[in-house]
């Protein structure tokens, strides 16, 4: 596996500044929640690295990640050109970033439409992705943030209700696993 530095300086060549602010803020959040939840923080803080690590790619590119890795696609998930990023993440994760951790894939695999099984690592990446301290503010962030911190499952339904409120308004498909 790449080194931290070797990931931060492949990171910043892939992904705009924004993105690469992002994926910092969700690593330190996710992080601290593994301290408040005893979570593996060396798992938190890799998988929320490279969370959105596919994210400067395009779609051919990573369809073409996700059918060499044998990821297989949530019904209607590659609909959503913006969907795609997480399981081609976990994808280039591997093949690229050297991660072999199943955890921590499947963290980076489920981060943003979730899936029927989520373990507490990959629940803490997607509340991450969510409250992380540069994300732009929506109505009920505040609330999700002080949830995060007590009841991971409350900001994580939070969430979900965020997200399906996004879809719905957008005549996006919604998961609801
Ligand atoms: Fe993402
Ligand atoms: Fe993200």
């Amino acid at each position: 596996m790449m080194s931290e530095q070797a990931m931060l300086a492949q990171l910043q060549a892939s992904l705009s500044p924004h993105r690469l602010t992002h994926s910092i803020g969700v690593m330190e959040t996710a992080v601290r929640l593994a301290g408040v939840f005893s979570a593996d923080a060396a798992r938190c803080r890799l998988a929320g690295l490279l969370h959105d690590c596919a994210k400067g790619l395009g779609r051919e590119e990573m369809l073409e990640l996700i059918a060499r890795q044998g990821i297989v696609l949530f019904a209607g998930e590659d609909s959503y050109p913006g969907l795609l990023h997480a399981p081609a993440g976990a994808a280039l994760a591997k093949e690229k970033y050297g991660v072999s951790d199943a955890e921590v894939l499947s963290a980076i695999r489920k981060h943003t439409v979730g899936a029927p099984e989520m373990s507490l690592l990959d629940d803490i990446i997607f509340v991450s992705d969510f409250i992380e301290p540069n994300r732009e503010p929506f109505e009920g962030l505040e609330e999700v943030r002080k949830a995060a911190f007590e009841d991971l499952g409350k900001a994580k339904a939070l969430c979900r209700a965020h997200t399906a409120r996004y879809c719905k308004q957008r005549g996006l498909p919604v998961f609801s696993f």
